[in-house]
């Protein structure tokens, strides 16, 4: 079973190796008026601020909920203007109506939504917008021997790790399951794709904080980006599904 406090065990490595999210998702969040000076957001699952740090430049007023506390003590050091709450989604306690808007980066998926989506309800304003996205790291549609030796190593996984909820790359799905109860109806969901290049001590670094992912496993990944040369390009894609509250709850 996959744990969600891997991050947390990991911390100072999360901080460091794991790549920021691309410019035209920020760019997108600006022009549709989610992300602009003043306005208040909660984070959900905001690790050490990757995705935070951006929406604080942007100058949100962010409250990020975070139940890892060496993530939350790394995110509270990085900046000190956010609020951190050292909770889960499920049982923080948020005020009713106090966000204008909330996100989720690479984290929809270790949360329960059936206690999430009606709390957040309750905490956003009217109209307030819910903007969900998440970095898979291996576009499907890119293929390089990098990949194809990463597809090798998981290929030998004997009990591969399993998760509940749509498959990473099966948008629609997420986009079904945010709607559920009709407390949230989607605006649009858009993908980004993106390269990095990284060395073999940064692939092991990104693939020690992936949850699947044993050391012996990230030191094959090291190990196969030193036999092609000592640099690869990895392509990523990241989602973002736009949904906006429903203003009135079905009775
Ligand atoms: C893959 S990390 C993403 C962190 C950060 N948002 C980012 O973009 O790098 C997933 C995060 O979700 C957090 N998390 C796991 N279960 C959670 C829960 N039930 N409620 C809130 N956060 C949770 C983990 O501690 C971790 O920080």
């Amino acid at each position: 079973m996959v744990d969600p406090m891997h991050f947390d065990a990991r911390a100072e490595i999360y901080e460091r190796a794991r790549p920021p999210y691309p410019e035209a998702l920020w760019r997108r969040l600006c022009a549709v008026g989610l992300l602009a000076p003043g306005v208040r957001i909660v984070e959900f699952g905001a690790g050490s601020g990757q995705a935070t740090a951006p929406l604080v430049e942007a100058g949100a007023e962010v409250t990020a909920v975070e139940p890892g506390p060496a993530l939350a003590a790394r995110l509270r050091a990085r900046l000190p203007s956010v609020r951190v709450l050292v909770e889960t989604a499920e049982a923080v306690a948020l005020s009713d109506a106090a966000f204008d808007a909330a996100v989720v980066a690479t984290a929809v998926h270790w949360l329960d939504l059936d206690v999430v989506l009606p709390k957040l309800h309750r905490a956003l304003v009217p109209g307030g917008r819910f903007a969900v996205w998440r970095t898979v790291f291996g576009d499907p549609t890119a293929r390089t021997a990098f990949r194809d030796q990463v597809e090798r190593i998981v290929a030998r996984r004997e009990d591969p790790p399993r998760r509940s909820g749509p498959g990473e790359l099966d948008t629609a799905a997420w986009a079904r399951r945010l709607s559920v109860g009709d407390l949230f109806t989607e605006e649009f969901t858009e993908l980004y794709r993106w390269s990095v290049d990284f060395s073999s001590d940064q692939v092991r670094d990104l693939f020690l904080t992936f949850s699947e992912w044993s050391a012996a496993e990230a030191d094959a990944a090291a190990k196969a980006v030193d036999e092609l040369g000592g640099q690869v390009t990895e392509h990523y894609l990241s989602w973002l599904i736009l949904m906006k509250r429903a203003d009135s709850s079905p009775a």
